[in-house]
């Protein structure tokens, strides 16, 4: 059986994900789930982010459903690295999994891009390059000032997370990866990602394969985001273009992730792109649509395919039934859906 370990978090985050919780019960009864209280209030009441106690506890788990983290009583940065980042490099979630769909019943901001056109996964690096958090800063606060931020990119970590993209467009329809790098400019770094992509590339002869420069990707993603299908791209460009990718499908209300560790050596965490919401956290009105998606990729990422399919094929129905612009119950809506499986 498996087991989860739940970190609702902040705001909308406990509602959304008691309902993507409700859902993954009612296609694998008997999952243990175990509440693990971090994040915002968490933090305000011991000053901790994450003890060390509790991340072994996590360890122990094979998957982490995570809701959102982050509150305005607590200073930027803290619970980002503090947690999120921690789990990421910790955990080795080197395949950060961003998959962006136009839904039947959402609305792209693009005119004239119909639900089904856009289907796209973009896998981003995700425990390397600028986010290592190498370099420094001399004379600091004074006209002098000078700050270095270095990205980190190793072979052995370029290679791993591009096989894996690899391996995700060899088992989709149209077999075609896209690498996103700036190889015109960043020459030592994007030389080992052309490389290692040349390299990966001749184990996938099914595989369709094209490169473009990120300002070209980010263009695209706006004027053309049908011509993608897999996408691979490193840490910082993955994650602005994975908020392009998410804008263009409608935004985050559908918008789900993974950070996953592919040997299932630790727990992959999978949570919703959006955020905790403060505004809006306590009225029982926000979507879980992204929470309950983000629990179906979890269970894909579990060896269970049928059930993952079954729950984003039960999302998608959900939202395509709506009345477009009616406001939703967040357990309304998982009612809905688990009643659907
Ligand atoms: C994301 C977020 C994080 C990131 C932040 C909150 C650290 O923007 O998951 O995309 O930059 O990776
Ligand atoms: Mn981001």
């Amino acid at each position: 059986m498996a087991r989860i370990a739940v970190v609702a978090g902040d705001g909308i985050g406990t509602e959304v994900t008691a309902q993507a919780q409700k859902v993954i019960e009612a296609v694998l009864p008997g999952t243990e789930f175990n509440d693990y209280d971090l994040g915002a209030r968490f933090y305000n009441r011991t000053k901790e982010v994450l003890p060390q106690a509790i991340q072994d506890e996590l360890a122990r788990h094979d998957a982490i459903l995570l809701g959102a983290i982050g509150d305005p009583s607590v200073p930027p940065g803290v619970l980002e690295r503090g947690l999120l980042l921690k789990l990421r490099f910790d955990f080795d979630q080197y395949v950060n999994l961003r998959p962006s769909k136009l839904w039947p019943g959402t609305t792209s901001p693009l005119a004239g891009v119909k639900p089904g056109e856009i289907d796209m996964v973009v896998v981003r690096e995700g425990v390397e390059g600028l986010y290592v958090g190498a370099g420094g800063v001399l004379h600091k606060d004074t006209p002098a000032e000078i700050a270095t931020e270095e990205s980190l990119n190793t072979r052995f970590g370029v290679e791993r997370v591009i096989r894996d993209a690899f391996a995700r467009a060899q088992r989709r329809d149209r077999q075609h990866l896209t690498l996103v790098h700036k190889t015109n400019v960043l020459t030592k770094a994007g030389g080992l990602w052309a490389r290692a992509f040349a390299a990966v590339a001749a184990e996938f002869p099914e595989v369709t394969t094209e490169y473009q420069h990120i300002d070209a990707a980010s263009m695209f993603m706006v004027s053309n985001p049908q011509r993608y299908d897999v996408v691979v791209t490193d840490n910082l460009f993955g994650d602005i273009l994975t908020d392009i990718a998410a804008a263009v499908t409608g935004g985050i209300g559908m918008a789900a992730s993974g950070s996953v560790n592919p040997e299932r050596k630790y727990p992959s965490t999978f949570e919703p792109v959006h955020g905790s919401a403060p505004d809006i956290a306590g009225q029982g009105i926000a979507d879980p649509a992204a929470a309950i998606l983000s629990a179906s990729l979890l269970l894909e990422h579990l060896g269970h395919h049928d059930e993952a399919r079954r729950v984003s094929e039960a999302v998608a129905a959900d939202v395509a039934s709506r009345t477009p612009g009616a406001p939703q119950r967040t357990a309304e809506v998982g009612d809905r859906i688990a009643a659907a499986l």
